[in-house]
């Protein structure tokens, strides 16, 4: 890669964000693009956001994602939110349209286009069940509710934000007891629990692996370990499953659609992501 004086710049914010996977998945997919583009990551500290919505503008950077603690208070400095940012509170992409800057979520429709690439699974008329109601959760709830899912129900040990997460999905949505797991095509860890912490390993299940069976896809949006006991549980009982890897990949994809206008190329971004997670308990 040659940096140079026409060479694009585009950056993750974010706080903590030196451990962000984004800056080799989008150097990845630059390079295989062929694009003159380099991908940066910038500490930014809470309260700071709309300042670097301004350094965009100024500095001319083709493209920001935007992480913790700033999904929310990047939306003042915008000139526009799409929709399902919009209806989250919360922005995880900003790109140009024309002088205005735009902000996005694009985790839903990654997590959409995930199960689509990996299972050839439309959620149009699924019985969908999410674990957890955290920003993933809400991300994952919307975009199923808007791909036409039959139901969503939401799994959550704190009632109110289970309440509030299954409303992004309107006369389709509602907070569930765990039983309903058993009936649901499509099931969602969009909890914590399993995750891999500090290279340990943890078996953990987020919900009650009997209610899982053959004819479902159950989805853990973990992607350390690569396969989650919940995962391990799903296939011994004949369930389809994916990791965490595929909403990854496809939510930094409509990231690189937008800020340059051209398909992203997902092999090499996956790539650059297995390179990292395989074999390495760190990313
Ligand atoms: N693959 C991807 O691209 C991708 C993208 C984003 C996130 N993720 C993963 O998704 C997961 C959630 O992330 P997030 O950003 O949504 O987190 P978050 O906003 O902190 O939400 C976490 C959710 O999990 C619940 N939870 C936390 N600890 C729990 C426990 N011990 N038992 C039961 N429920 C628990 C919380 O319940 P309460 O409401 O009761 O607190 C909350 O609903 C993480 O594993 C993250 O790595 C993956």
């Amino acid at each position: 890669m040659r940096v140079d004086a026409t060479t694009k710049v585009a950056a993750v914010i974010g706080d903590p964000v030196t451990h962000s996977l984004s800056p080799r998945i989008h150097n990845a997919a630059f390079a295989a693009a062929g694009l003159d583009w380099v991908y940066a990551a910038f500490t930014v500290r809470a309260g700071d956001a709309v300042g670097a919505v301004h350094a965009m503008r100024t500095l001319g950077l083709g493209g920001l994602s935007v992480t913790m603690p700033h999904k929310a208070a990047v939306i003042e400095g915008l000139d526009d939110v799409e929709p399902d940012a919009a209806a989250l509170g919360a922005v995880n992409c900003i790109a140009w349209d024309g002088e205005r800057l735009v902000g996005a979520n694009t985790d839903g429709e990654g997590f959409v286009a995930g199960l689509r690439a990996d299972h050839g699974l439309d959620p149009d008329g699924t019985r969908c069940v999410v674990l957890g109601a955290g920003g993933a959760a809400r991300a994952v709830v919307l975009s199923l509710a808007r791909a036409g899912a039959a139901s969503v129900g939401v799994v959550n040990r704190t009632r109110a934000t289970a309440e509030a997460a299954a409303a992004l999905a309107g006369g389709v949505g509602g907070v569930v007891d765990p039983a309903a797991i058993a009936d649901a095509d499509v099931v969602v860890n969009a909890t914590p629990v399993g995750m891999q912490r500090d290279g340990a390993p943890t078996d953990e299940l987020p919900c009650e692996p009997g209610l899982l069976h053959e004819g479902q896809v159950v989805v853990d949006l973990i992607y350390h370990p690569l396969r989650t006991r919940l995962l391990e549980e799903a296939e011994a009982r004949g369930a389809a499953t994916s990791n965490g890897v595929s909403m990854l990949v496809h939510q930094a994809g409509a990231a690189f659609e937008r800020w340059t206008g051209i398909p992203a190329p997902l092999e090499a971004m996956r790539s650059a992501v297995a390179e990292v997670t395989e074999g390495s308990p760190k990313s």
